[in-house]
């Protein structure tokens, strides 16, 4: 295992995936809880994350001290190789006439076997950089093993204690050979052999789930999701029938959805699943609400009572299985302090287990999502579920803006499935992170055949993103859009006009409710 301490940079999370993707396992800590985290893990290297904070300030964040003196390896990055080096004796000043931001060369000064296999002495290799303070005297027994221009210890190391310093950003790609530096150092300075698989992460997992659960009883909401249906698969594995499947269906979903769930689980891997079909309840309740932010604590609320209702009739249950993420459980380091704003109040479970009072079953909390899906194709789940774009809780309804009711979403439905279809057809669903159709209450006149129309406009949405948090527009070229514009009116009654939504995020979220 590999710690990484976190010291609040945006990219922490990237570092993890990097050492992961050598096939050794990572966790993240935050620098305040890493001496726990130490203990509880004993790793066999350490990564010391980057950060906002300068070191020179009164406060800034530090590595428990004993980490330098536990005979484990080192990767200081960024900031964390300046805690580092000031730590042990080195100095960093705030360096404002000398800031580098963005792509730098360093040039390789010295062998490492940080570098072993891969930069040689003479060699000038591109890298990310981002820092305002730099290191200006070394701690002893360091030296500078690669130059930048705007950092004369770019790269610096202790080889007998196995420390090593760099002032740019692996973990990112651009720095092309990030990804490999981090596989050197984890392999072979730290050792680890690069075997945590999938296949292996599962048989770990099955075997924790049975000592956990023991002979109880566990339920587990579906959600049509990647995340709760592979955590159900595999929890499926693990303890058989003592896990029985909750699928609330608000009639919210997509063309088609709720049967392919039902089929998959039920009949494909025979797996109990109680269906409960909630459609009139979810639309009665949604009459007359406009307002995005009533119609997601509605569909929250209501969706929590459906399946405590469920539960209790099914009894007896102990404990409760949920698909959390790995980004859900990471205890994110915040320099800011006061809480952000609520931009939406997300619907998923997770108000679900302080009201149940049952004991939480996570098995994919370790995991990233793409990790999650390389789980679910080794679980034998089909593509389709595997490589699905993320749907959000309240489903249709937060794409309908203005009243919902059965019949926009079945106009809805078909919109999007056209949509869909078009895309998969052009081979680029899996370019896309997320690509869905809107149903706006405008109308508008347009003329078709001899007559004239007055229908809806529809609007579609494509993004690119890699969480979720930032977007940018999937580039679809003119005929591509326009044959999709061509199929909706045609073969979808109610729509007469299409349009392509523009906008990023920022400033535009990626739902438009
Ligand atoms: P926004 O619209 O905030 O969405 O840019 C970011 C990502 O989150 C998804 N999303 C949700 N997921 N429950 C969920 O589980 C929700 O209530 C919810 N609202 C938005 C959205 O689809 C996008 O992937």
């Amino acid at each position: 295992t590999i710690l990484i301490v976190d010291f609040g940079s945006q990219v922490t999370q990237l570092i993890a995936r990097r050492v992961r993707e050598a096939g050794v396992y990572s966790e993240i800590a935050p620098f305040n809880a890493a001496d726990a985290a130490f203990d509880r893990l004993q790793p066999k290297g350490i990564i010391l994350g980057g950060g906002p904070a300068s070191v020179a300030d009164i406060g800034s964040p530090r590595a428990p001290q004993r980490f330098f003196e536990a005979g484990v390896p080192i990767l200081g990055i960024c900031y964390g190789q300046q805690t580092m080096c000031q730590q042990l004796g080195g100095s960093v000043t705030p360096g404002h006439d000398s800031r580098e931001f963005g792509r730098a060369f360093i040039e390789i000064r010295d062998r490492s076997a940080l570098f072993d296999g891969l930069w040689k002495e003479g060699e000038s290799h591109q890298v990310w950089m981002s820092h305002g303070d730099k290191v200006d005297a070394l701690p002893a027994g360091f030296s500078p093993i690669a130059v930048s221009e705007g950092a004369p210890f770019a790269v610096t190391s202790d080889e007998k204690r196995r420390f090593y310093g760099v002032q740019f950003h692996p973990e990112v790609v651009h720095t092309p050979d990030g990804g490999k530096l981090i596989a050197n150092f984890v392999r072979h300075v730290c050792g680890l052999s690069g075997d945590w698989t999938m296949a292996e992460f599962r048989a770990t997992k099955i075997a924790e789930i049975r000592k956990q659960v023991g002979s109880g009883r566990v339920i587990c909401g579906l959600s049509g999701g990647v995340d709760s249906a592979v955590a159900a698969v595999l929890i499926h594995e693990a303890i058989g029938d003592q896990l029985t499947c909750v699928f609330v269906d608000h009639g919210l979903m997509r063309m088609g959805e709720a049967d392919q769930v039902v089929g998959l689980f039920r009949e494909h891997y025979g797996i109990p699943l109680v269906h409960v079909n909630a459609e009139t309840l979810f639309l009665n309740g949604l009459k007359g609400v406009t307002d995005p932010e009533a119609k997601r604590k509605f569909i929250g609320k209501t969706f929590i009572e459906v399946f405590e209702a469920e539960a209790n009739k099914i009894g007896g249950a102990d404990f409760l299985a949920q698909g959390t993420l790995y980004p859900d459980v990471i205890e994110s380091v915040s320099f800011t302090g006061g809480p952000s704003v609520t931009i939406k109040s997300h619907h998923n479970v997770g108000g679900l287990p302080e009201r149940m009072n049952m004991k939480l079953v996570e098995p994919l909390r370790e995991l990233f999502k793409d990790e999650v899906r390389a789980l679910g194709r080794e679980l034998g789940l089909p593509d389709i579920f595997v490589g699905r774009h993320p749907f959000p809780g309240p489903g249709l309804a937060i794409r309908i803006p203005g009243e919902v009711t059965k019949e926009r979403c079945d106009i809805l439905r078909k919109a999007d499935a056209v949509y869909l279809d078009e895309i998969r057809r052009a081979g680029l669903y899996d370019a896309i992170w997320q690509a869905f159709a809107v149903l706006l209450p405008v109308r508008t006149v347009g003329v078709m055949g001899d007559g004239r129309t007055y229908d809806s406009v529809c609007a579609l949405r494509a993004v690119t993103s890699t969480d979720g948090m930032t977007a940018d527009i999937y580039p679809f070229d003119a005929a591509f859009l326009s044959r999709v514009a061509t199929r909706i009116v045609n073969e979808v009654q109610g729509i007469n006009r299409v349009t392509y939504d523009y906008t990023s995020k920022p400033p535009g979220t990626i739902e438009w409710e």
